[in-house]
């Protein structure tokens, strides 16, 4: 099933306040939480950072509405994803594969050559949609829940 007229659209500073909210409120799931403290430290602190680079994050908009977004920061040819998250309302349309999929797009479009994601163990579902577009686990973090994926993206589509 997928949403009629969904948009995804490069953020803009207006987008900034919705966003904030979307990662507070992943924060209610706590593997989410962990991911968001291990890249950021805060909430806060990562709404701050994707702000710093918009171009590199984009907005999933249903009717007018910002109703998730995924982000990611670039170092040299490396693209490190950082928040993806879609309201919950609005799970299982296809929205999260949709922004993955632009995400990976435009990251080959920009020339970088690498995607790397940090998921949590039981994410199953975000694993899942991970493992489906390309991404690879790279690293079982001991046993402590951290999965390391990478999608190469220098190779054929
Ligand atoms: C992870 C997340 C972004 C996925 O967004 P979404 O819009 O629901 O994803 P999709 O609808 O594109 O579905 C993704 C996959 O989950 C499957 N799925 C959808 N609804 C499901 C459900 N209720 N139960 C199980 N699987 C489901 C889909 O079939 C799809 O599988 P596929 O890749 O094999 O086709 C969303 O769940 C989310 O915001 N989670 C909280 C934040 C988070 O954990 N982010 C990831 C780490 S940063």
């Amino acid at each position: 099933m997928s949403l009629p007229s969904l948009v995804l659209r490069s953020a803009t500073p207006d987008d900034r306040v919705c966003i904030g909210a979307a990662i507070d409120a992943a924060c209610g799931c706590p593997e989410a939480c962990l991911i968001v403290q291990r890249l950021s430290g805060t909430p806060s602190a990562m709404t701050d950072r994707v702000f710093r680079f918009p171009e590199w994050c984009i907005v999933a908009s249903y009717r007018g509405r910002a109703i998730g977004h995924i982000s990611c920061w670039q170092d040299e040819m490396l693209g490190l994803i950082g928040s993806h998250v879609v309201l919950k309302a609005y799970r299982g349309f296809g929205v999260g594969a949709g922004l993955l999929e632009e995400m990976i797009r435009r990251a080959r479009a920009e020339g970088l050559r690498l995607l790397e994601a940090v998921l949590r163990t039981p994410l199953t579902r975000a694993c899942r949609l991970y493992e489906r577009r390309r991404f690879h686990e790279t690293a079982l973090e001991s046993d402590d829940g951290w999965i390391r994926y990478e999608c190469r993206l220098d190779g054929p589509t």
